[in-house]
C-alpha cells in the first residue's frame, strides 16, 4: 500500500515538473517571438523615416499579423510566473488583453495596405500608428 502511495506521489511530482517545463517553453517561445517583432519594427523604421515605399516588407508584415492574431493564445493560464514580465492583468482582464492585440493587428493590416500601395508617406504614417498600440498593451499588461 505504501509503495503504491509513494508511486502516486512520484507521478504527481513528475506531472508538476513537466507542467513547469512546458510553461517555461511557452514563455521562452513567446519572448523570442516578441523580440523578433521588435526587430521587424526597427528594420521598417529606417525605411519609414526615409519615406521609402515599404513594399519589401510585405512578407514581414504578414508574419506580424499572424503573430499578433495568435498572441493571446501564447499566454495560457499558468504562464505568468517564471522568467516573464507578463502581469496578472493578462488573465484578470483577458478581454482587454485580446482587444489590445486586435488593435495591433488592425494597425498592421493598415500597414500592409500602405506597403502594397507603394506610397512612402502612407507607409510612414501607417508605421507610426503601429508603435502606440504596442505601448498601450505594454503599459497595462507587461511589467517594467
Ligand atoms: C496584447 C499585448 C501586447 C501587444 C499588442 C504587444 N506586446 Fe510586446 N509584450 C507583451 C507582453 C505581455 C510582454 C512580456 C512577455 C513575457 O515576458 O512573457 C511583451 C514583451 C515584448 C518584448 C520583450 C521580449 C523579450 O525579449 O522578452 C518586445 C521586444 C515586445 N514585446 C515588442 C512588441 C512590439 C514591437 C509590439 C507591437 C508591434 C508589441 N510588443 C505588442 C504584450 C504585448
Amino acid at each position: 500500500m505504501k509503495k503504491i502511495w509513494l508511486a502516486g506521489i512520484a507521478v504527481l511530482a513528475m506531472g508538476a515538473a513537466t507542467a513547469a517545463w512546458a510553461q517555461g517553453e511557452v514563455i521562452s517561445a513567446r519572448r523570442a517571438g516578441l523580440k523578433r517583432m521588435g526587430e521587424h519594427m526597427t528594420a521598417m523604421k529606417a525605411v519609414a523615416d526615409a519615406r521609402g515605399a515599404g513594399t519589401q516588407f510585405n512578407a514581414t508584415i504578414e508574419e506580424m499579423i499572424n503573430f499578433y492574431q495568435g498572441l493571446p493564445a501564447r499566454f495560457p493560464v499558468g504562464s505568468g510566473t517564471g522568467d516573464t514580465k507578463a502581469l496578472p492583468t493578462i488573465w484578470s482582464d483577458s478581454v482587454g488583453f485580446s482587444g489590445a492585440s486586435a488593435d495591433t493587428v488592425a494597425k498592421l493590416q493598415a500597414l500592409r495596405t500602405a506597403a502594397v500601395g507603394g506610397d512612402g508617406a502612407a507607409f510612414q504614417a501607417a508605421w507610426q500608428a503601429v508603435g502606440p498600440t504596442c505601448g498601450a498593451c505594454h503599459r497595462t499588461y507587461r511589467a517594467r
